[in-house]
C-alpha cells in the first residue's frame, strides 16, 4: 500500500503530479492557516506531512501522527516548525534553499529601488492625472550608487543581493553569523557589528532567518541608531521587526521609509496603519513568488519528502 501523505492546502495538479503518482494524498482546505481540524481523521496513518510557511507544526500535532517520517516545508525558512520536536521524535525536516535565492534577490533590488525613487506613488499620480508639464524639482528621489547597502543575514540570498548591490555601485556592509571571504574579495564587502550596520547603512535589507535571536532585533533602540536618511527592507520574516517601533519610526521620521515583503501580523489587516504610511511600500510576501520558481520550490519540496518517506537522507534538511 502506498504511505499517506498530507498536504495541508492544494497546489497546482501538475506541481504535484509525481507526489500523486506515489503516495496516498489528502488535501487540506484553502484560504486557512494551518493544518486544518478536518483533517484529523488522516493523522494516525500519516508518514509524510507537506506544509506551507503559514502551517504551525509543534510538539502537540506531532503527537497526533505516530507514523510520520518526515515533514516538507514549501519555503526555506523554517520557523512555522518546532525543529527540536520533529528531532526529537526522529523526523527530518526538508525545506526549499538555493532554488529561490535569485528571485528573493530580484524583488529585493525592486523594492529598494522603489522606495529609493519613489516610483509607486509617481506611477500613481501619473495614473490619477497628477502629471504636469515636467519640471526639476518634482519626484525626486535618492540614489543607489555610491550609497551604503547593509545587509543582516549573509547567507546565499544576503550575497545575491550584495552583488546586486555591487553592480549598482553601492558599498556592501553585512553582518552576520559566519564570514563570507568570497563576497569580501569580489564585491569588496565588509563584515561590521549589528550598531555599525545600523549606523551606517543608506539601505538595510533583512535576510535573517527568524530565531529567538532575530525576533524583535529591528527594535526601537535599532530604529533609532538609522539614518533620518535610511531606508528598511525586510524580506526575512515579519516579527524580525517590531511593528509598532517602525510605525512610530516612520511617522516621527526617525527613517525615510520601508519596504516590507513581510508584516508582523501577516497577512497584514488592511486597516492597518502601514499602508497608510506613505513612506511605507507593502508587498504581500511575493519574495519567491515567479512562476519557475515556485515550482522549483515544489520540485525540491517534493523530493524532500519523497526521500523521507524512503528513509534516506532528504535533499535538504534543515534539522539535525
Ligand atoms: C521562504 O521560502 O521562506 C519564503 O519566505 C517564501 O518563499
Amino acid at each position: 500500500m502506498k504511505p499517506l501523505v498530507i498536504l495541508t492546502h492544494p497546489m497546482p495538479g501538475d506541481w504535484i503530479a509525481p507526489l500523486q503518482e506515489r503516495v496516498r494524498l489528502v488535501v487540506g482546505p484553502e484560504g486557512v492557516a494551518g493544518v486544518d481540524a478536518s483533517l484529523q481523521p488522516y493523522f494516525a496513518e500519516a508518514e509524510g506531512l507537506f506544509t506551507w510557511l503559514i502551517d504551525r507544526v509543534d510538539d502537540a500535532l506531532l503527537a497526533q501522527m505516530p507514523r510520520l517520517k518526515v515533514v516538507s516545508n514549501l519555503a526555506v525558512g523554517v520557523d512555522n516548525i518546532d525543529l527540536e520536536a520533529c528531532s526529537r521524535r526522529g523526523i527530518p525536516v526538508g525545506h526549499t534553499p538555493g532554488v529561490l535565492t535569485e528571485a528573493v534577490a530580484d524583488l529585493t533590488l525592486a523594492l529598494l529601488l522603489s522606495i529609493a525613487r519613489g516610483i509607486p506613488a509617481a506611477a500613481e499620480d501619473a495614473r490619477a492625472g497628477r502629471w504636469g508639464l515636467w519640471r526639476p524639482d518634482q519626484w525626486l528621489g535618492a540614489e543607489l550608487h555610491g550609497s551604503t547597502l547593509g545587509i543582516f543575514g549573509m547567507g546565499k540570498i544576503g550575497q545575491a543581493v550584495a552583488r546586486r548591490g555591487h553592480a549598482f555601485g553601492m558599498r556592501i556592509l553585512y553582518t552576520s553569523r559566519s564570514a563570507r571571504p568570497e563576497a569580501e574579495t569580489a564585491l569588496g564587502a565588509r563584515r561590521v557589528p549589528w550598531e555599525v550596520l545600523l549606523a551606517e547603512s543608506d539601505f538595510l535589507c533583512l535576510h535573517t532567518p527568524l530565531t529567538a535571536e532575530t525576533r524583535g532585533v529591528v527594535n526601537t533602540d535599532a530604529l533609532r541608531r538609522m539614518k533620518p536618511a535610511a531606508y528598511l527592507v525586510n524580506m526575512a520574516r515579519g516579527p524580525v521587526v517590531e511593528t509598532d517601533a517602525l510605525v512610530q519610526a516612520l511617522q516621527e521620521g526617525w527613517i525615510a521609509g520601508a519596504a516590507l515583503d513581510v508584516t508582523d501580523p501577516e497577512p497584514l489587516p488592511p486597516d492597518h496603519i502601514l499602508y497608510r504610511l506613505p513612506n511605507c511600500l507593502i508587498t504581500p510576501h511575493i519574495g519567491s513568488a515567479t512562476h519557475t520558481t515556485r515550482r522549483r520550490m515544489a520540485e525540491v519540496a517534493i523530493a524532500n519528502l519523497l526521500a523521507g518517506l524512503r528513509g534516506e537522507p532528504l535533499l535538504h534538511q534543515a534539522n539535525a
